[in-house]
């Protein structure tokens, strides 16, 4: 900075404002890492459900939106995660990160888990959230993890 309040850059330009942060640095304080919490609408937990019943995968995905998602989160209806068999499945999602896939979640058990995990995901740089910080159902019913696809 020089003494009337300036600045000269690299190049040797005088500029008349103060210098702020890299511009990399205002980015990550205005722009949130969001992570992508994908919700499986057309799972119907192993029952018989008829054509114009709400299946319990769009019940889950209306459970979660009422409960709002945690900072960083974004909730996401997705059909169909291949993995019919196992319940109500979700993925947790994000760049850099290691992707989950979650299996049997139940709408009326399990939202308030699956945010306070969907929110330690977010907070993690890449993924792995230590195992004593993840809800009990994420422990219990990982269906699977999927590298990041960044090197
Ligand atoms: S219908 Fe939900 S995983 Fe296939």
């Amino acid at each position: 900075m020089t003494a009337d309040g300036g600045f000269r850059d690299r190049l040797g330009y005088f500029h008349d404002t103060p210098a702020g942060p890299p511009l990399s640095a205002k980015l990550e304080d205005r722009v949130p890492v969001t992570v992508n919490l994908h919700v499986c609408t057309t799972c119907r937990m192993g029952q018989p459900i008829a054509d114009d019943e709400t299946r319990p995968g769009a019940r889950l995905l209306a459970a979660l939106e009422r409960a709002g998602a945690p900072e960083g989160v974004r909730i996401l209806p997705v059909e169909c995660l291949s993995a019919c068999d196992h319940g109500c499945n979700i993925t947790l999602s994000g760049p850099g990160r290691w992707s989950y896939v979650y299996r049997g979640l139940d709408p009326d058990l399990h939202v308030a888990e699956i945010l306070a995990g969907a929110a330690a995901y977010a907070a993690s740089s890449d993924g792995i959230v230590p195992w004593r910080d993840r809800p009990v159902v994420f422990r219990k019913q990982s269906l699977a993890r999927i590298p990041p696809m960044e090197i």
